[in-house]
């Protein structure tokens, strides 16, 4: 029954990102390297701090790193890279459509070079939904896509009531109360395992 209520209120509305900084930064550069895009697509920063710890990682490896905003991708020139890692949160049950419309318009590209997924939500916080064959919305994502990521991670992410507008507050409060997750109101709670992050950064490096 609760998994029916949440079910709904998810798709009550569609995702919206409201991230207002364009950003496609890189940094370091050396003959050697590889050339790894990461695009993000976040709504309130918590996808972009995620991706600026995998950059960390990834450039301790000596490798060049350049995040962009999945809202600037076609400020840049995807041939350029030699990887390219696509992250994105969940918002009322979706990535945002700006995720999908770039993975179909750049699927061949995607596809010829090494390449990786991630989402970020907090359902991703419950043990038995944090890993790629678990979480309902990455899977629920892949089946409406063609594009078969060569690399998957989940990651859990964070709640900040004090900082959500009315509606969103009493939303998530609600989903989280269903869930059994912190609801106070002043809750700021980041669920993110960092080590999991970085895990995946050295995964990257591998590809
Ligand atoms: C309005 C709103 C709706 C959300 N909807 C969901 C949801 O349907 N499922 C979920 O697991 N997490 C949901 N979340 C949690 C976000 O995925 C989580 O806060 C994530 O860290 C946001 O990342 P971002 O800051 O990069 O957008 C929602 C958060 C907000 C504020």
């Amino acid at each position: 029954m609760r998994q029916r209520i949440l079910n709904s209120l998810f798709s009550l509305r569609s995702s919206n990102v409201r991230s207002s900084s364009p950003t496609c930064i890189s940094d370091s550069e050396s003959v050697d390297m590889a050339n790894i895009l990461i695009i993000y697509s976040t709504t309130d920063g918590h996808t972009l701090r995620i991706c600026q710890r995998l950059r960390q990682v990834i450039e301790q490896q000596s490798h060049r790193v350049t995040l962009c905003s999945i809202k600037d991708w076609r400020a840049i020139d995807l041939s350029e890279f030699d990887k390219i890692v696509i992250g994105a949160s969940i918002r009322y049950g979706k990535h945002s459509p700006l995720v999908a419309d770039f993975v179909t318009r750049n699927e061949e590209l995607l596809d010829s070079k090494a390449n990786a997924f991630f989402s970020v939500n907090v359902v991703a916080r419950k043990p038995e939904k944090n890993q790629p064959n678990t979480n309902p919305y990455l899977l629920k994502f892949l089946r409406k896509i063609s594009w078969k990521p060569k690399q998957l991670a989940v990651f859990a992410g964070k709640i900040d009531f004090p900082k959500y507008r009315f509606f969103d507050r009493l939303m998530i409060r609600f989903i989280m109360w269903m869930t059994n997750g912190p609801t106070h109101p002043d809750a700021v709670v980041e669920f993110t395992d960092w080590q999991q992050v970085e895990a995946f950064g050295r995964r990257i490096c591998d590809m």
